[in-house]
């Protein structure tokens, strides 16, 4: 079997919504200090709440760009409360897998999103419950 599903490699060579907004209402930038890749988010949101718009930026391995792209075409279009629940689980599952050693690269995606709301929600003074933007660890 092919280390990477026929999806990831789709992402990976042609990533959706890669790029930067500059009047971004929320970003979030996360990395991982193991593997020294970095994932940046851009969030435009409406007054509904709804994420009209999403950009991101990685450095780093395939996993991470494929992530990156599957996660922002989930979310985009979506109110934030259902952006905030993405789990990296969720986005696996939309790349038909990713090899184990891999996983994390995904947690990179969730991650960013949730620092990208949590900046919306600072910005604009929402209160949030604080566990909902717990790092999560995974090897
Ligand atoms: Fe670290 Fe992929 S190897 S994000």
């Amino acid at each position: 079997m092919a280390l990477y599903s026929e999806k990831v490699m789709d992402h990976f060579t042609n990533p959706r919504n890669v790029g930067k907004i500059d009047d971004a209402d929320g970003v979030g930038e996360v990395g991982n200090a193991k593997c020294g890749d970095i994932m940046k988010i851009y969030l435009k949101v409406d007054e509904n709440q709804i994420i009209t718009d999403v950009k991101f930026n990685t450095f780093g391995c395939a996993s991470a760009i494929a992530s990156s792209s599957m996660a922002t075409c989930l979310i985009k279009g979506k109110p934030i409360s259902e952006a905030i629940e993405l789990s990296n689980k969720a986005v696996v599952e939309a790349l038909d897998g990713l090899p184990p050693v891999k996983i994390h690269c995904s947690v990179l995606a969730e991650e960013a999103i949730k620092a990208a709301v949590k900046d919306y929600y600072d910005r604009n003074g929402i209160d949030y419950d604080p566990e909902t933007f717990k790092e999560k660890v995974v090897d």
